[in-house]
């Protein structure tokens, strides 16, 4: 497997000055928030690991099935001799493994290009999926669209890109457009993208998703505190926070907090100051956007594609859908 890295690698102190920056202005903000890219440092990005698989975190399971399911027919609506499979976003590997093994069943060359701004995140991986003659792995350590421009300018074939896991959840409506919009400049007109989106449902069973029994989603949102107390001084502590996850039907989002159970100042040493709560004040962590068909349609005319196809899994908890590039 190669590896490129695009552009500068941030280092190590880039990366922790727009730490600061961003817990800076968080915590300034009314209402307080943290961004939740900032969840997935090691110890996160396992925890994160554990929740895919809990019995109570649906998402990953339904994907996985869906992806089971219509790997042997992704071939046939992208027929061609040799293909470009770009992920956005990297995991463990084992969802992109089926299409990617979809695509060798059917006698089609795959190179695949999976990108990711974290270095680390490509070990994984590297254990989970192997090259071989049917198969090219080029794995690109940047952001995404430099990343898939990098791709467009060394590759001239039919590119599928894989946005999956609701990874798309976390963008609210204004900056999900951007994306996609994006994304489609990027891309030629013989180019698809499969897109998972977890879909509204019954409340009680996102709620469980989002708090699950062992406890593993507030135990993700707390490392965030950890993280901060770590790597940038701070004192919080985690006995004195409540995690929160609920769900906005207004906004059709599950929305994750954590909240203060006293009126407390946390120092933290980096940013020179204090910040103080008031009893019960919150800080808001995450949205993850849930969807329904009529939102997949409106938001794919909107940004420019059409949708070819949306595959449900049997309980209908998510979906893979599967847009080709208007132009
Ligand atoms: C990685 C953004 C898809 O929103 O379901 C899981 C993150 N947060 N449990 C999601 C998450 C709490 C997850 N995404």
């Amino acid at each position: 497997m190669k590896i490129t890295v695009i552009g500068e690698e941030l280092k190590n102190n880039d990366a922790l000055e727009q730490f600061s920056i961003d817990v800076l202005t968080g915590l300034c903000s009314k209402p307080k928030m943290l961004p939740a890219k900032y969840f997935y440092d090691d110890i996160g990005s396992k925890i994160f690991q554990k929740i895919t698989s809990h019995n109570d975190y649906y998402p990953t399971r339904s994907e996985f099935n869906i992806l089971k399911d219509i790997c042997s027919k992704l071939p046939k609506v992208l027929t061609d001799e040799e293909i470009d499979i770009i992920e956005l976003g990297v995991g463990d590997g084992h969802k992109s493994k089926l299409v990617i093994d979809g695509f060798k069943d059917a006698g089609t060359k795959v190179n695949f290009y999976p990108i990711d701004i974290s270095r680390e995140a490509m070990n994984l991986l590297k254990e989970n999926i192997k090259e071989d003659d049917q198969l090219s792995i080029e794995a690109i350590v940047s952001e995404y669209f430099q990343g898939l421009k990098y791709v467009r300018e060394h590759s001239k074939n039919k590119k599928l890109i894989l946005f999956l896991g609701s990874n798309v959840g976390n963008f609210n409506i204004v900056q999900v457009q951007g994306f996609l919009r994006r994304l489609w400049l990027t891309l030629g007109k013989e180019d698809h993208v499969l897109i998972g989106f977890d879909l509204k449902k019954d409340i009680n069973k996102l709620l469980s998703a989002y708090n699950d029994s062992d406890g593993l989603t507030r135990d993700f949102n707390l490392n965030l505190l950890t993280r901060i107390n770590r790597e940038l001084g701070g004192n919080f502590d985690l006995d004195k926070f409540q995690h929160f996850g609920t769900y906005n039907p207004s906004l059709g989002a599950m929305e994750s907090y954590l909240v203060s159970l006293e009126d407390q100042d946390i120092k933290i040493d980096e940013l020179e100051r204090s910040f103080h709560f008031k009893p019960y004040e919150a800080i808001h962590l995450e949205y993850s956007f849930k969807y329904i068909e009529n939102d997949i349609d409106f938001l794919s005319e909107k940004t420019g594609f059409e949708v070819i196809k949306n595959y449900y899994d049997e309980n209908k908890y998510f979906t893979d859908s599967l847009w080709k590039v208007l132009k």
